[in-house]
């Protein structure tokens, strides 16, 4: 079961096209206007795993579900344990802020390969001071999918339903845990959103070293 809570760690997660890169965005801005020392990543990460993974979602390296899980596990402990990687970052004093966790894992791969087998394969890995769940409606977030241009392997409502689901058990998995979870209607404005996400990132204390 991962349970340590790495603080100064803020985590934004959502379906395909709920916004959260948007919201990553704003709250990085707010958080340059305000001086505080932060850093912005995302997984899939852009090093040689992430990369890879990147080209299993757009379907031309094909994989295993269970494969593909590794795969997300592996790109996540380069992400934190790595050179200059969120554990180092939070550590000495930066809020990061990830758009995307193990909490896309449990919510995409769980689908195929068992919320026991992901939670296990992500073990070890320290959970974020705060969550924050993007739930936008899957058919809004369906809607907005549908003008890109290209395909991606967990395209579709169907799917996409079930990941909401796979989010909601995630969410319920850590209660008690210590984490703090904020869900959002992700249909409201992005500017509503984001005032949201700030109130409660900006009660977060500000970890000394
Ligand atoms: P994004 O860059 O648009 O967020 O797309 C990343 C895709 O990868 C998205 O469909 C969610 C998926 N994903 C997983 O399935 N498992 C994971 O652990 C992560 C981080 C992302």
């Amino acid at each position: 079961m991962v349970l340590s809570i790495l603080q100064g760690f803020v985590v934004l997660e959502g379906l395909d096209g709920a916004g959260t890169t948007t919201q990553m965005r704003l709250l990085c801005e707010r958080l340059d206007r305000e001086g505080r020392a932060h850093a912005g990543t995302f997984e899939p990460t852009e090093g040689p795993v992430g990369r890879l993974i990147r080209s299993i979602l757009a379907r031309r390296v094909m994989a295993l579900p269970l494969t593909v899980a590794m795969l997300f596990a592996a790109d996540r402990h380069q992400h934190l344990a790595g050179p200059d990687g969120v554990i180092e970052r939070a550590n000495r004093g930066e809020l990061v802020v990830s758009d995307r966790y193990l909490f896309s894992s449990l919510a995409y791969q769980s689908i195929e390969c068992g919320f026991k087998r992901v939670l296990d394969l992500n073990e070890g890995f320290p959970l974020p001071e705060l969550l924050v769940f993007l739930d936008t409606p899957v058919a809004v977030s369906q809607a907005r999918l549908d003008r890109r241009t290209h395909r991606e392997l967990y395209d579709g409502a169907g799917f996409q339903a079930r990941v909401r689901e796979g989010y909601l058990q995630a969410i319920e998995h850590f209660e008690g845990s210590g984490m703090r979870v904020l869900v959002l209607d992700g249909n409201r404005p992005a500017d509503e959103i984001h005032e949201a996400v700030w109130t409660e990132t900006a009660r977060l204390p500000i970890h000394k070293v």
